[in-house]
């Protein structure tokens, strides 16, 4: 075999590396990067191919194009091994890139709600009370009727029973179990495990047979207020009364005393604030401890006295909020709430 044909083959060599090399440097995907290394040094590739044709050279001649064969095709696949390595990294940014989540998105949108205007009203009511110097008690929603009329000096026969439309539980003896027609059973709780002296507000739900209407509601809030010590009359009552209207409410507003009458009270008084159009509107009951209710507690009447009152905390926010219907504060309208 002539020199010439080992010639041949080394010129072919050069011109299939040099062609590689541009392929592979405009390769611009790892698919068609596959595609060049199929083409050069795969099984039918032009390297691979003229690897057949140096069976017909001389010996010398062969063991030296085979060399640069092999050096060729080495340098091939070196070139397309560095160029596979950009394009993957370069495709696994573009793949990060596409799936990236933006966790720092600010959803302006989303809305965060707010406590009732009962259970603001209820706390604010809390913060004054403790404030000056209350403790805040709790009772059950079901009473016996010890709790919710009995010990509060309304016995079964005292026509008093009939203004609380008293919503009773079927359970044990007839007229027996109820849901508390008011929070005044917090006070005989309160004094029947607690010495005085004792300053307590104990707000909670209460229940009668009221039909909703605009100033009534079936389940409504009330909270009510007790102070035993020495030597406490109607004057501390007053004083106490005028001292959380003027907190809870602001400077401006006044209060008054209205004789009226409840059985766990003597003397009896309603309380009203005065409106900003001068009129006057009622906020709830109060009065001195009557004595029955101390002894009923366990309490000397000659040692100890005392006053307690009790109003609607749903009221008071229909007032507070200037609401037309107290339904509005259980209709659970979103377009009514939201406004506040
Ligand atoms: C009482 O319930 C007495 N326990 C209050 C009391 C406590 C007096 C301590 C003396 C000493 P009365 O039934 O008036 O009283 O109710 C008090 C307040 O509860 C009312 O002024 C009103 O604000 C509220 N209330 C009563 N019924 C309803 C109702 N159906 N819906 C909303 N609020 C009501």
């Amino acid at each position: 075999m002539s020199g010439s044909i080992g010639q041949t083959v080394e010129v072919e060599l050069q011109s299939l590396v040099e062609r590689a090399a541009d392929l592979v440097l405009e390769a611009t995907s790892l698919d068609s990067l596959e595609e060049i290394e199929r083409s050069f040094v795969g099984k039918k590739g032009e390297l691979t191919q003229l690897k057949k044709t140096l069976g017909s050279l001389e010996p010398d001649e062969r063991r030296a194009a085979g060399q640069s064969l092999n050096e060729s095709m080495a340098m091939v696949a070196e070139s397309i091994g560095a160029r596979r390595a950009l394009l993957a990294s370069a495709a696994e940014a573009e793949q990060l890139q596409a799936e990236r989540l933006d966790l720092t998105e600010v959803m302006s949108d989303l809305q965060r709600g707010h406590l009732h205007l009962v259970t603001q009203a209820r706390d604010r009511l809390e913060d004054v009370f403790v404030g000056m110097g209350f403790t805040v008690a709790e009772g059950p929603e079901v009473e016996t009727s010890w709790y919710n009329f009995e010990a509060l000096n309304i016995p079964e026969w005292h026509p008093a029973r009939g203004s609380f439309d008293t919503l009773f539980v079927e359970l044990g003896e007839a007229e027996e179990v109820m849901m508390r027609a008011h929070t005044s059973p917090v006070q005989i709780r309160t004094m029947e495990n607690q010495e005085p002296p004792i300053y307590i507000v104990a707000p909670g739900r209460t229940f009668r047979t009221d039909t909703a209407d605009a100033t009534h509601l079936p389940a409504f809030n009330q909270i009510e207020g007790l102070v035993i010590d020495r030597g406490i009359g109607l004057g501390d009552l007053a004083g106490t009364i005028d001292s959380f209207v003027k907190a809870f409410f602001g400077h401006e507003v006044k209060t008054r005393l209205r004789p009226s009458y409840f059985p766990f009270t003597e003397p009896s008084a309603e309380f009203d604030i005065s409106t900003p159009s001068g009129d006057w509107l009622e906020l709830g009951g109060c009065g001195v401890v009557h004595p029955a209710v101390l002894q009923n507690c366990g309490i000397d009447p000659e040692e100890w006295q005392g006053f307690a009152f009790g109003f609607g905390i749903d009221r008071l926010a229909v007032m507070r909020y200037q609401l037309d219907d107290i339904r509005e504060l259980v209709n659970n309208d979103v377009r009514f709430l939201s406004q506040f």
